[in-house]
């Protein structure tokens, strides 16, 4: 169970203020080590947050270099769009869209002020069969040399290319992975299945309406459950941050900060390994046996301590620690046994909140833990990632009950702003004050151009005239 529980822990060992002694990190006094912080490199926290991100655009609008490549289905009746300027219903292979503001965009061209106007036609299809689809996070429809298509460089080219970031490359990159696709049964023909409509629509100039109505319709899938229309199979998903996986990684993320972490630099032993898992996809997904719900198990997490992680360090901010002591002490509420009680008071021993703390780490995964021998390796990176992650906000959580309320204020304000950091989750993230009801709050990074970008500073940006964003002067 260990070796499933903290696969990435190499320091060799350490010393315990309790028992002074050498501990090996297989020991469970190692693993409950409430002085303990989290291996530098390891991964769970990245995995929980992207896992529990995906479909969502809001966070993979943050870290746009995306990760993980999940098979999934969408089912049969959803609508698909594509825009272009000629009157020819595509006769190979396209890009689709699944909200009509996304296709829209394409029925345009450069120059954008072209005059006359081109004409928009656009063509509505219907999935009429569920379709098997490959899904990549991050803002994967961002074509620059940033990391942004890292992960699709690796299917289409076998290694990462950022000098074919460009649209020159755009259909090649798209017919290597249908190529790739079409021999694994992914559905890579549609339009001779359902067509709704191929209609001419009224030209108009994508600036301001049409750019505007796009940044507007992102914000209907930005936070969780996020695009629905896709339904993902997490027990195959193969993520660029399990080190298992893909190790040489390790090193290039090392002293980077989490927003600028890619794919480059990959080495040639790991690319062969991640399209060999991808390869090893099963076409209709027979291989969660575990039965577990990892998505809800995820989102539990999140919903549990979100909202009060994100109080308690404002409260600390205003150096208020009876209030802080007491958001702690909710938050282990389910947790505190009545049998653990401080020893002797002012002894230098915290061993009394170790019941707290497993229990704390424990309770949402013991279950899944036992479920290890049916599950799939995905499935065991998803235990690990909640594990590591939950591990970590307890023991945050106990080291400060164990203080009681009279405890150091600032070492809680360093301890609480570490461990934010640490999960850097995007519902921290937020318009200050809040947009007032015809705005949108809008987070600016890919697909716009670099100017616009500000990945720390949301803003608010207007749904009618005058407008407050021009992106495409
Ligand atoms: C593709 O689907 C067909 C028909 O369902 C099946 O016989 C074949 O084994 C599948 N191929 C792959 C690579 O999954
Ligand atoms: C973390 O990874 C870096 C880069 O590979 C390595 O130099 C460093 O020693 C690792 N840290 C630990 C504590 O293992
Ligand atoms: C990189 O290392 C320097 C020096 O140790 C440190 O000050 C800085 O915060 C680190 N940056 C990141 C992104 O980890």
């Amino acid at each position: 169970m260990l070796t499933c529980f903290l696969p990435l822990l190499l320091a060799p060992s350490c010393v315990s203020a309790v028992t002074q002694v050498p501990l090996s990190v297989d020991s469970d006094a190692y693993k409950w080590d409430i002085d303990r912080p989290p291996h530098p490199n390891a991964t769970g926290h990245l995995i929980f947050d992207t896992i529990s991100s995906l479909l969502q655009h809001w966070p993979n609008t943050k870290n746009y270099n995306g990760h993980s490549i999940v098979p999934g289905a969408i089912p049969a009746g959803t609508l698909l769009y594509h825009g272009r300027t000629d009157p020819e219903p595509p006769s190979g292979r396209e890009w689709l869209a699944l909200d009509p503001e996304f296709a829209r965009i394409f029925c345009s061209r450069e120059p954008i002020d072209e005059d006359p106007l081109p004409e928009c036609w656009f063509l509505t299809l219907v999935t009429t069969r569920p379709v098997r689809v490959l899904y990549f996070d991050g803002t994967s429809a961002a074509k620059i040399p940033d990391g942004t298509i890292d992960a699709q460089d690796i299917l289409s080219w076998g290694k990462v290319w950022p000098e074919r970031s460009s649209f020159a490359w755009d259909y090649l990159r798209m017919n290597k992975l249908c190529d790739w696709a079409g021999v694994r049964n992914y559905s890579v023909r549609l339009y001779e299945q359902g067509t709704v409509s191929f209609s001419q629509l009224r030209a108009e100039r994508l600036d301001p309406h049409r750019a505007n109505s796009f940044l507007h319709a992102s914000e209907w899938h930005d936070a969780f459950p996020g695009e629905l229309r896709i339904k993902l199979d997490l027990s195959q998903l193969v993520s660029l941050y399990d080190t298992d996986l893909a190790p040489s990684l390790v090193e290039q993320r090392f002293n980077v900060s989490r927003a600028e972490h890619r794919l480059l630099g990959i080495n040639q032993e790991d690319i062969d390994r991640v399209l060999a898992r991808l390869g090893a996809i099963q076409d209709t997904p027979p291989s969660s046996k575990s039965g577990i719900d990892w998505l809800s198990l995820f989102q539990v997490i999140r919903d549990r301590y979100a909202k009060r992680l994100q109080v308690l360090q404002s409260t600390l901010k205003d150096a208020s620690g009876s209030r802080a002591f007491h958001l702690v002490s909710t938050m282990l509420a389910p947790y505190t046994l009545d049998s653990a009680a401080p020893g002797n008071p002012g002894e230098d021993d915290n061993s009394w909140v170790l019941p707290i703390f497993k229990l704390c780490a424990t309770t949402h995964t013991s279950f899944a833990a036992t479920r290890v021998a049916f599950s799939t390796p995905s499935e065991r990176l998803l235990l690990n990632a909640v594990q590591e992650t939950l591990h970590e906000i307890c023991r945050t959580l106990v080291m400060i009950y164990a203080e009681g309320e009279g405890g150091s204020v600032g070492k809680w304000k360093a301890e609480v702003d570490r461990l934010n950091n640490w999960l850097d989750w995007s519902e921290w993230l937020r318009c200050e004050p809040a947009c007032s009801w015809d705005e949108t709050c809008f987070l600016f990074g890919p697909p716009f151009a670099k100017k616009y970008w500000n990945l720390t500073a949301p803003r608010c940006i207007r749904a009618f005239p005058p407008y407050t964003f021009d992106a495409f002067e």
